[in-house]
This record gives structure tokens, C-alpha cells and sequence, in this order.
């Protein structure tokens, strides 16, 4: 390996990320706000399990990159957004559509998909393509959308929007204008959905809760929303940064090929290198509580920082070299607690479906051009790659 990746920046001040575990320290926010960040794996779990800490991302000090508050009254929460008694419930209602049975059940098309994607790239007559636009964007995209019983036609839409919300460049006007159009978008479709229910994930909630009399409008069409957004940005970053970082390290890469029942841990030790939604689970206090010996205040914010604690020496041995064989289960990449990833167990097929295809299918895949010019998503919340020139 020649060159190193380069430094994260944190979405919320623009300085270099802390990717190394530490005491718990206070952090003033590009917005002014003073807030605790928490580093050391330990310190993150405790947050993230604590009743004292709220997903409450209208309460006034909930620690946001972009500076927009969403209001309670403006629409119904979606689950991430969910404190107790709200989030259980609400919770339990989708989690049916997650299990690992169910989501083993869509094997065969997630695997048609990527057959599909990467037949069309190796048809590129130069033998190039941006891997981003190729693969890892369409794939969890398509899936999601099919899942959800989303048109995938309208993908330029709703990801062109889903950039805008991750985005910490965006005004709170831009940052206003996509969730309204995403919303709208979403409310008209599950009107539709609601007028002659389909055999989809949405078709299948409004079944369930006209059934059990609990059907509400506004929280299909916040769920619907947030299952969109997590469903394909999240899985399309850990796809293109896994491919390089698989790419960057040969011997790892090796491994992979000679064993690819290796493949699930791998695809844990990449969630683990990269960490890409740590800023998804800030949190905020409402009540009084202590968090690595210090006594964090009702009203106060936090930030946890799982790329640190993902890196956390006390946890993980040798924690900045890629192993794939770590069995790095422990890793808190998909979050930790009630709000831990609900779509993880989709994440992960899609993950390990994809690279045992592309590495067996293009065994002479590499990286186009140097890593110092590769465009990694510091303008964004959730952390990537907005392209990978690759060739073969
Ligand atoms: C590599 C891919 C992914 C990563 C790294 C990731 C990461 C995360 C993290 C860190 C959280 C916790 C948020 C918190 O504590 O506040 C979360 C929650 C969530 N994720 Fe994912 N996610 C991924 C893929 C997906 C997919 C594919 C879906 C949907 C199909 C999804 C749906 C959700 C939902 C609905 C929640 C909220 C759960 C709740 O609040 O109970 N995610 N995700």
C-alpha cells in the first residue's frame, strides 16, 4: 500500500474527525453549540443504552450537522427519531420484515441485481467505470425500492433529495426543501398503497394495521421515508469504500478468495474500519446521568464518535489494521440499544452478496487513479465515496 487514506473531517465543526478513543471531552459545534463527545467504545455503549439519553431530534439541543431542527408538529417521528414508550412498539410493528429468514428469502434477486450491474460494466468498451455509478449506488437502491414497493424510475429524485439531507453544505432552506419534496413524494404514494394495498413491505404495514385498527398515514409515510434514505446510502458507501480498502490491501484481498465463506467477516471488519453513520447516533440528555466518571447534564448534547470507539485498542487489538479474519462482531457501525440498525441484516446480505461476486467475476479489478484524488464524502453526514474510477 502506498498511499494512506486520507484523514475524515467531522461533519459538525470541518476539522479532522477524532479517530482515536479517549476521555470524555467537550466540542463546540460549527453552530456554536457546546457539546460532550464520547470516543472510547466503552463510554459510546453506555450513551447508547443510558434511559437518560434521547433520540429526540427536536429537542433544542439535539446536536445537528446542518443546523436545522425538525418540529414535532411539522410531522409524525420516524422510529430514529422515537424515545420509549413511542420506539418499542412502533418498532416491533416492521421488525417482521428484517428477520434473517426473511431477508435470506431475497438472495436470489439481490444476486440477479448484481449479476445484472456488473454484467453492463464489463461491457464498458475501454474497460473502465465508476464503480459508485456502476454498482454501489443502483444495487441497494433497486433493492430497497423493491422491497418497499418504491418505483425505481424515480430514483434520480429521491436520491438527488436523500444527498441534500446528508449533506452538511446544504442551507436549512435546501436541507427544508428536499425533506418537504421527499415527503410529498412519499405521501402521495402511500395514498395510492392505502387506495389498493400491494404485496410489499408498505402494502403489507397498511394490511397489518387496518387489521389491528391502528392504521396511520403520517407514520407510514415517516417510516417509508427513513427506510428509503438508511435503505440505500448507507449500504452504497460501505460498498464502494470496502471494494477499496479490499483493493488496498491484496493480502487481505487474498484470503477473501482462497475462503469465501470468510466473506461475513469481512464485511464486519469493513462496517468496522469505516464506521460511516457515527453522527447518526448523537444523542441528547434529559435527565441528569454520569458517562466515563462525568457528570453529563439534563439539556446537554453528545456526540458519539464510533469511528474512535470502533478503533478502541481496549476492545480491538491492533485496531488500525484491516483483519478480516477478527470476527469483529463487537463493532458498533450499525449503532448499539433499542435504535440499533433495523435494516443491518439487509446491509449485510447485500454486502456479502456483492463483493464475493465482484472479486470472483473481475478478478483483475483495480483502482483507476491515485487515492489522493479520490473524492471521499467529507460534505456528508453519513461517510463515503461520491465516486471510484476503477478498471480492469
Ligand atoms: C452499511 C449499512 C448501514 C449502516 C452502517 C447503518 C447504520 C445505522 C446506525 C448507526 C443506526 C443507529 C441510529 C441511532 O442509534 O440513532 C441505524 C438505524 C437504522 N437503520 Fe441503518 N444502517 C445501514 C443500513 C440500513 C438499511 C439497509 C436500512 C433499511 C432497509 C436501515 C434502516 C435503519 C433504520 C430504520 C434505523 C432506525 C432504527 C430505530 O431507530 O429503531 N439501515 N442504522
Amino acid at each position: 500500500m502506498s498511499e494512506t487514506l486520507p484523514p475524515r473531517v467531522c461533519p459538525f465543526h470541518g476539522d479532522a474527525s477524532v479517530n482515536e478513543p479517549g476521555p470524555m471531552t467537550r466540542v463546540t459545534l460549527r453552530s456554536g453549540q457546546e457539546v460532550w463527545a464520547a470516543s472510547r467504545h466503552a463510554d459510546v455503549r453506555t450513551v447508547l443504552t443510558d434511559p437518560a439519553f434521547s433520540s429526540d431530534r427536536g429537542h433544542p439541543n439535539f446536536p445537528l450537522p446542518n443546523g436545522r431542527r425538525f418540529k414535532r408538529d411539522q410531522f409524525k417521528p420516524s422510529l430514529i427519531m422515537m424515545d420509549p414508550p413511542e420506539h418499542g412498539p412502533a418498532r416491533r410493528a416492521v421488525v417482521g420484515e428484517f428477520t434473517v429468514k426473511r431477508l435470506a428469502s431475497l438472495g436470489p434477486r439481490i444476486q440477479e441485481i448484481v449479476d445484472e450491474h456488473i454484467d453492463a460494466m464489463l461491457a464498458s468498451p475501454d474497460r473502465t467505470a465508476d464503480l459508485v455509478h456502476a454498482l454501489a449506488q443502483p444495487v441497494p437502491s433497486l433493492v430497497i425500492c423493491e422491497q418497499l414497493g418504491v418505483p425505481y424510475e424515480d430514483h434520480e429524485f429521491f436520491q438527488s433529495r436523500s444527498k441534500t439531507l446528508l449533506s452538511n453544505r446544504a442551507t436549512p432552506d435546501e436541507v427544508r426543501g428536499a425533506s418537504d419534496e421527499l415527503r410529498a413524494y412519499m405521501d402521495k404514494l402511500v395514498s395510492t398503497k392505502e387506495a389498493v394495498p400491494t404485496d410489499d413491505l408498505l402494502g403489507r404495514q397498511i394490511r397489518k394495521h387496518r387489521a389491528e385498527g391502528t392504521e396511520d398515514h403520517d407514520a407510514l409515510v415517516s417510516l417509508a421515508t427513513l427506510l428509503l434514505i438508511a435503505g440505500h446510502e448507507t449500504t452504497a458507501n460501505m460498498i464502494s469504500l470496502g471494494t477499496l480498502a479490499l483493493l488496498r490491501n491484496p493480502d487481505q484481498l487474498a484470503v477473501l478468495r482462497a475462503d469465501p465463506s470468510k466473506t461475513l467477516s469481512a464485511v464486519e471488519e469493513l462496517l468496522r474500519e469505516f464506521t460511516i453513520a457515527e453522527f447518526v447516533t448523537s444523542r441528547v440528555a434529559v435527565a441528569d446521568t454520569v458517562v466515563g466518571g462525568v457528570e453529563v447534564k439534563a439539556g446537554e448534547g453528545v456526540l458519539t464518535l464510533g469511528n474512535a470507539a470502533n478503533h478502541d485498542p481496549d476492545v480491538f487489538a491492533d485496531p488500525n489494521q484491516l483483519d478480516i479474519s477478527r470476527g469483529a462482531r463487537n463493532h458498533i457501525a450499525f449503532g448499539y440499544g433499542a435504535h440499533q440498525c433495523l435494516g443491518q441484516n439487509l446491509a449485510r446480505v447485500e454486502l456479502q452478496i456483492v463483493f464475493d461476486t465482484l472479486f470472483a467475476r473481475v478478478p483483475t479489478l483495480r483502482v483507476a487513479v491515485p487515492v489522493s484524488e479520490l473524492p471521499f464524502k467529507d460534505d456528508a453526514s453519513v461517510y463515503g465515496l461520491h465516486s471510484l474510477p476503477v478498471t480492469w
